[in-house]
């Protein structure tokens, strides 16, 4: 049983905040350029969210290739829409991951950034980026291993007790990160590089945006992983002004179709 995301359900805002953070423009941008997109290609960016990513995509493309950016969240489709409006070579689709409104080897390039990590079925999902991917054509994955959590406490337990329910309850597939490469070869894949673009976050409020501590800290007492009293010493000296320190592996691979 997971509870709700500490990403996924979360309103357009905050994906935009995540986005414009270091270690995520950082990420973002080494996709980009390991997926050598050329101009004219057709490119799939899967669980495209809010458009974060289909501006720079259409640029890669030009005016004679085209960006299709698909989420199965309605609203999240519609904003996304709103936003490509001015990009006449970009047009974004409500659809799931499980079943892409594509015919078989139509796509040049595929992306799909933190959203197998939501999915029913990621095996699945990826036999479908597969199948809709040109032979030899490129896909590039990012996503995190929530098992890999670390936030400096002086009281480890307290540490523990918290990344415990973020491993444990927090989100639906949350070694994924992990899983990545060997599912992506079950599914057919040559896996070209695997990297861990590990995020080092030093400053409480960037990790407080990418990993909502406070509002993580209520539902981590809610679910009895941390009395009331430790959630407030948990986040009591987080706030605190000491120096912070806290990592988790963000995993992204890159694989021939
Ligand atoms: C964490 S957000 C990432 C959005 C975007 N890729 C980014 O980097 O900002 C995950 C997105 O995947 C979408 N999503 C989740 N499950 C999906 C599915 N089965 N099919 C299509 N999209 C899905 C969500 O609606 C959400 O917009």
């Amino acid at each position: 049983m997971t509870d709700s995301a500490v990403t996924s359900t979360a309103p357009t805002p905050y994906l935009d905040l995540v986005a414009a953070t270091r270690p995520a423009r950082a990420y973002k941008h080494e996709l980009l350029k390991a997926l050598c997109i050329g101009a004219g290609d057709q490119v799939l960016d899967l669980g495209c969210g809010p458009a974060t990513d289909l501006a720079a995509l259409a640029e890669e493309v030009g005016p004679t290739g085209r960006v299709i950016g698909i989420d199965q969240d309605p609203a999240m489709a519609a904003t996304a829409r709103a936003r490509i409006a001015v990009y006449p070579n970009v047009e974004v689709r409500q659809a799931d991951a499980h079943h892409l409104p594509f015919d078989a080897a139509t796509i040049d390039r595929a992306r799909a950034d933190r959203v197998l990590m939501h999915v029913a079925d990621p095996s699945a999902a990826l036999a479908e980026l597969h199948r809709v991917l040109r032979p030899g054509a490129l896909l590039a994955l990012a996503e995190p291993d929530w098992d890999t959590l670390a936030i400096d406490h002086p009281d480890l337990d307290l540490s523990r007790a918290f990344t415990n329910y973020i491993a444990q309850r927090a989100n639906r597939n949350q070694a994924i990160g992990r899983q990545l490469p060997r599912l992506a070869a079950h599914a057919g894949f040559t896996i070209r590089t695997v990297r861990n673009a590990a995020a080092a976050l030093t400053d409480f409020d960037v990790a407080e945006t990418i990993l909502g501590l406070r509002r993580n800290t209520t539902r981590a007492v809610a679910a009895g992983y941390l009395t009331p009293a430790g959630g407030r010493a948990w986040l009591d000296h987080l706030t605190g002004g000491d120096t912070f320190f806290a990592t988790v592996s963000l995993i992204t691979v890159l694989a021939a179709a």
